[in-house]
């Protein structure tokens, strides 16, 4: 979700109108992509490297996460949305924290789309924790995996990425899902989050659907 800021300095507002104006735009891309058929969507709200933000601006950003949480777990309920946040708990402020828990179990029924709110996230923090937690043993790929879930609180065992979508004109993955990302489809998109809309995101899936995923192999294999 970048470019909140940029979006609200080119618009004469401040950085935290430019949050509230993501916050809208996350609501209408969540129910487009309930719509579209999405299984899993996870949004990059907080990066672990973003605590290194002005303190104004970090306060701002953690009580909108608890406000938005708060307001949008009905919504999340009648749609069949499940909504849990990927990445440690243990710096978030303990109200927003008993949020998290609060919406993640009222939530934990739906079935249509699995949301991810990723907030002090950081891929490669995740993957020390679980090295860590690996204590020397021979693991697999599906077990590192499954590692990575846990070290994260992640609901179920994170599933291969299939499309990465970046706003806001920057080509650069930033630290998010590096592990699940080997074979992500790749889309820099250069308008602001705040513009970004559900016909965006449907030509974002138009274009993943149109591309040629190989994993690996040679073509002829791929086409057989
Ligand atoms: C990146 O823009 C965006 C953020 C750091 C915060 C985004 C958070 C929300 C929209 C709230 C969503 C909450 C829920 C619960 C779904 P930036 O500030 O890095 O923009 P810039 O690169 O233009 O400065």
């Amino acid at each position: 979700m970048d470019g909140n800021g940029r979006w609200a300095t080119a618009h004469g507002l401040s950085r935290s109108a430019g949050h509230e104006a993501g916050l809208r735009t996350a609501r209408d891309i969540v129910e487009a992509a309930v719509r579209e058929g999405v299984g899993t969507l996870t949004l990059y709200a907080f990066s672990s490297d973003n605590w290194k933000r002005p303190s104004a601006e970090v306060t701002a950003l953690m009580r909108l996460f608890r406000r938005a949480l708060i307001g949008e777990a009905k919504r999340c309920l009648q749609n069949g949305v499940r909504l849990t946040i990927l990445g440690r708990r243990d710096r978030l402020p303990s109200s927003l924290r008993h949020t998290v828990e609060q919406v993640e179990s009222l939530t934990a029924s739906g079935s249509r789309m699995h949301l991810r709110v990723a907030v002090d996230y950081s891929a490669r923090d995740a993957m020390l924790r679980a090295a860590a937690a690996m204590r020397g043993e021979n693991v697999t790929r599906d077990g590192f995996t499954e590692l990575l879930a846990r070290v994260d609180h992640d609901a179920m065992p994170a599933r291969e990425v299939d499309l990465v979508v970046r706003t806001g004109g920057e080509q650069r993955l930033s630290d998010f899902l590096l592990w699940e990302c080997a074979y992500a489809e790749l889309l820099f998109v250069q308008k602001m989050w705040p513009e970004f809309d559900a016909e965006d995101l449907a030509e974002a899936l138009a274009d993943f659907r149109s591309r040629n995923r190989r994993f690996g192999l040679a073509p002829e294999q791929v086409a057989s």
